[in-house]
């Protein structure tokens, strides 16, 4: 049986969501961010260790003025919401990605969150906003270039060191990572990270994405047989 540490999710389908029901893309989003809370706490009590959603990748910057802003917002609307509860749960935020390029009120509420939650030890809830991998990677690369090129270490960096160049330092590896609303695809979504994680595509959009579901993805990841490369025989 295999245990899922660090669980990540593609949070898709918020606006084909919203549509089916004749509202708007931002609906779809808001309640998207309610049940980022309703799976956090399910995840925790599963035994989940590290959570880490999708909010805001680097290439969602091409959606309207309005959705954007809207997606921008949001943080500042969770916060003020949950995270009390988070703290009282004992929930650490993180945050990953690119956070100098976000609007300065985004940045503060995001900021706020990770130092008032900083020193605790439950569940990490790690949340991806102006993320993108390969930028993640390009920036990994410059940094680790920047400390040779300063004298502050030899060119003889290790596979299992460059985790801390990333925005993931001193997380574990993805176990499992699930995608909702049916699309086949990683989008640019944690690529080193998840070398050797299983993947599993659902049909539910993410607003639909209850409790039930994630057991559901937890007990067909508790079965599947994680080699890494190696042999297993019965
Ligand atoms: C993809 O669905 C979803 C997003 C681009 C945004 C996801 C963001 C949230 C759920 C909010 C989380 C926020 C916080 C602060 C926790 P889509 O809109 O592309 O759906 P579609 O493919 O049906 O159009």
């Amino acid at each position: 049986m295999n245990t899922c540490r660090h669980l990540a999710i593609i949070m898709d389908g918020n606006g084909r969501w919203a549509k089916a029901q004749g509202k708007p893309r931002t609906a779809g989003h808001f309640a998207g961010a309610d049940n980022v809370r309703t799976i956090a706490i399910a995840a925790n009590e599963r035994g989940v260790e590290y959570l880490t959603i999708y909010a805001f990748s680097t290439e969602n910057w091409k959606r309207s003025q309005e959705e954007v802003g809207y997606l921008m917002k949001l943080p500042s609307i969770f916060f003020k919401k949950y995270m009390q509860e988070f703290l009282d749960r004992g929930f650490r935020i993180r945050i990953i990605g690119e956070m100098d390029a976000l609007p300065e009120g985004t940045r503060n509420v995001l900021r706020d969150a990770e130092i008032q939650s900083e020193k605790n030890t439950g569940l990490t809830l790690s949340i991806a906003m102006n993320y993108g991998s390969r930028r993640e990677i390009t920036l990994a690369a410059r940094k680790y270039a920047q400390d040779v090129a300063d004298g502050k270490r030899a060119n003889d960096l290790e596979e299992s060191e460059f985790d801390s160049y990333l925005f993931t330092a001193d997380m574990p590896p993805v176990d499992l990572m699930v995608r909702t609303s049916g699309e086949c695809r990683i989008s640019n979504y944690l690529l080193w990270q998840i070398a050797y994680a299983e993947l599993e595509f659902v049909p539910e959009s993410w607003p639909e994405f209850t409790p039930e579901v994630l057991d559901r993805c937890l007990k067909e990841y508790s079965e599947r047989d994680r080699r890494y490369g190696g042999i297993k025989y019965e």
